[in-house]
């Protein structure tokens, strides 16, 4: 049991509703911030999680736009977690400042400043992503040995291509900033978190987070003429959120710790693991042959520099500083795929 009070930032997401729940299950104090509050869907398994720990979770409203939205939350905390930021995939997005770059700098300037004013506040744990660390797979060819590494930043994704991780790339900057610019002896600690891909159950079922809803088109069965041959670095969604625990309670915890199985895994290997749970001859077994998805790119709304630096490119992940530091082991996509398959299918019955 512990008296320490953590910060979490956009409770009501996918990753940051498994910190919240290992922190109340670890004994902390926790302060969560969501939206809006009165949004039933989405604070519902907060408030499942309130009563089953009377006294432990406290709510409050932040907006990541809204300067000084985030005071409130962080008085007597003494860890953020600064998760909260729109996720969407590359397809997706239609303005890459309004939907993903402005919330994702002016909420971490704001959550940060937020951090400037609260003396009690000792450690900052900001949820980066391997986004910030490449933009297309075809970067990581550049790196050492065609290996993922936390030594490098993403410099090649811009509003227009690869939105996302451009909001990534300069939200962490943006922190790395902060942290330096304090006097010294500096009085909070700045790590990083960066997660690949991030899958598994979910705890929040109105999360728009891009990486269900990648799995969700598979599961609906949109994508039954096959996949494209995507690959991914990825990891469990409770793994992340252990790894965030383990950073506070790491005294020597520092810099950034990628999150991912050291291989990567195929857009095709997803649908065949899947199908196998589902029984359903929707989720296709067979990848689409590249010259296909390069004439139906446009369709897709995927660019043809997007594809020519991302189809087919594979790469090697080096994952030690969390397995070493924060002693994560990391469990198969196998289980992570058959955990996503079961809270995917109770969610969609209960809708
Ligand atoms: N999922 C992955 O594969 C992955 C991989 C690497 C890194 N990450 C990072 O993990 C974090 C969480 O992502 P996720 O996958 O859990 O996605 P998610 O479920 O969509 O969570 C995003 C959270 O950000 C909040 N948010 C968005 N715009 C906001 C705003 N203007 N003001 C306040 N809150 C706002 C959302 O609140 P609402 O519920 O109100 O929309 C939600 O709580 C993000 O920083 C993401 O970049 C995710």
């Amino acid at each position: 049991m512990t008296e320490d009070i953590c910060l979490v930032t956009g409770a009501s997401g996918f990753v940051a509703s498994h910190v919240v729940q290992q922190l109340l299950e670890s004994g902390y104090q926790v302060h969560a911030t969501v939206r809006s509050i009165k949004n039933e869907k989405k604070v519902k398994h907060l408030l499942d999680m309130q009563a089953k720990w009377p006294g432990k979770l406290t709510l409050f409203e932040a907006d990541l736009l809204k300067a000084g939205s985030f005071d409130a939350a962080a008085k007597g905390c003494s860890v953020v977690y600064h998760i909260a930021s729109p996720f969407f995939i590359e397809s997706r997005i239609r303005d890459g400042q309004k939907e993903v770059v402005e919330p994702a700098l002016k909420g971490t300037q704001h959550v940060l400043d937020a951090v400037q004013k609260c003396e009690t506040i000792k450690l900052v744990v900001v949820t980066s992503s391997v986004a910030a660390i490449f933009g297309d797979n075809a970067d990581v060819q550049n790196m050492k040995e065609n290996t993922l590494s936390s030594e490098y930043f993403n410099t090649t994704s811009t509003v227009t291509h690869n939105a996302y991780s451009y909001s990534k790339a300069i939200a962490e900057r943006e922190a790395w900033k902060y942290y330096e610019a304090q006097p010294n002896p500096r009085r909070w600690r700045l790590v990083t978190i960066n997660p690949g891909l991030v899958l598994g159950p979910s705890l929040s079922p109105t999360s728009e987070s891009g990486s269900l809803s990648l799995l969700n088109q598979l599961l609906r069965g949109e994508l039954f003429l096959g996949v494209p041959d995507l690959w991914f670095a990825t990891v469990d969604v409770r793994e992340v959120a252990t790894a965030h625990l383990r950073v506070a309670q790491n005294p020597d915890s520092h810099g950034r710790y990628i999150l991912a199985d050291k291989e990567m895994h195929s857009f095709v290997e997803f649908a065949r693991i899947l199908r196998s749970l589902a029984h359903s001859s929707r989720i296709p077994e067979h990848k689409l042959p590249n010259s296909l998805v390069r004439l139906c790119g446009p369709l897709l709304g995927l660019s043809q520099k997007w594809l020519k630096l991302n189809l087919g490119v594979k790469f090697n992940i080096n994952n030690h500083a969390s397995v070493e530091e924060l002693k994560i082991v990391y469990r198969p996509l196998k289980e992570t795929l058959t955990d996503h398959f079961h809270s995917w299918s109770v969610q969609r019955k209960s809708q």
